[in-house]
């Protein structure tokens, strides 16, 4: 079979999907599938081979012209985090063409991507998040309201982008409009939440040999003021997996997120965070394309599961085709 890792992207997150992308191409089994790494790229899509050679993407029917012949694909792996792969744009493009993909559908990911409404389609089946204000671009930005509705501190984010890019957390109200125009760099709609002070952990959920598995959960301990980018990808946080959570609120969360998983008829990977106040877990987002570098959270869980990274990566291709 001919499996296409697609990876890169439009968004401030290029960079980690690249890593995400090649850890997937160095384990996906070799012996098994053929594996071809696709850059996509605004500027050109292409395929990449083994002497870094580019050749050009068909995009009428996705296919390309190696030098060694004309291929097709059987499924791709999507390894591309923000835009166009973890909001339905390529799940989409996949569907119409026909082609299985690792990933949720089309719908599911252009919902997840957009936290705003992730968390209020949740809100009816006991999934809280905490108190929010949004903002499109263009709109009056009141900042007493704003204060009245989510409190200080609070945090401003993009709604739709990952990596925390665009977020800032704000103490005082003179930097609401800074942190406001900053988050605008990633996005044109902004939330605006509040603070929950408490143990953030993040709980990765798969379909894993046809069953949805919930994977161990991972307490995230940031030496900086939040889960920021110097956080996540420069060693200032630590990840510890299993979670020191007592097993009241481990026995909730697992099931939040895989209730999350179930109602909203997901596919393939996801992780979700959330920050517990007392024993209740908040629902912050949930990542559909989770970063996937051997240092990365999902691939560390699915490790603790005794499922290896050539198993976690095969078994998501195993499961598109099924
Ligand atoms: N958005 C990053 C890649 C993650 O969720 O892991
Ligand atoms: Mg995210």
């Amino acid at each position: 079979k001919n499996i296409a890792i697609i990876m890169g992207g439009y968004s401030s997150e290029y960079k980690i999907s690249l890593n995400s992308g090649n850890v997937v191409h160095r384990y996906l089994n070799k012996e098994r599938f053929n594996t071809y790494r696709i850059h996509i790229f605004k500027e050109k899509w292409v395929y990449v081979d083994a002497n870094e050679k580019e050749h050009p993407v068909n995009k009428a029917d996705f296919t390309v012209n190696t030098d060694q012949g004309h291929v097709a694909f059987d499924c791709v792996f999507n390894a591309i985090h923000g835009t166009p792969g973890e909001d339905g744009l390529m799940q989409a493009y996949f569907e119409l063409l026909g082609i299985p993909q690792t990933s949720c559908d089309y719908y599911q990911s252009a919902l997840t991507f957009n936290k705003r409404d992730l968390l209020s389609v949740l809100k009816p089946y006991g999934i809280k998040s905490a108190p929010s204000y949004y903002l499109n671009l263009g709109d009056p930005i009141d900042e007493e309201a704003i204060i009245a509705k989510v409190g200080l501190p609070c945090f401003v984010k993009a709604n739709k982008a990952g990596s925390s890019f665009g977020i800032s957390k704000v103490h005082e109200k003179e930097n609401l409009r800074s942190a406001i125009d900053k988050a605008y760099q990633e996005d044109d709609e902004i939330i605006i939440e509040g603070f929950l002070d408490g143990t953030e952990v993040s709980v990765g959920v798969i379909t894993y040999k046809g069953e949805t598995k919930v994977l161990p959960i991972t307490e995230i301990v940031s030496e900086n003021d939040f889960f920021d980018y110097e956080a996540k990808y420069q060693g200032k946080s630590q990840e510890i997996t299993p979670a020191r959570i007592s097993k009241i609120q481990r026995d909730k969360v697992e099931e939040m997120a895989k209730r999350a998983y179930e109602v909203l008829k997901m596919k393939g990977y996801s992780r979700s965070e959330f920050i517990f106040i007392e024993d209740e877990p908040y629902m912050l987002e949930m990542n559909t394309t989770p970063g996937l570098t051997t240092e990365s959270i999902l691939p560390q869980q699915a490790e603790k599961a005794g499922i290896s990274l050539e198993e976690l990566f095969t078994s998501a291709v195993d499961e598109a085709l099924n």
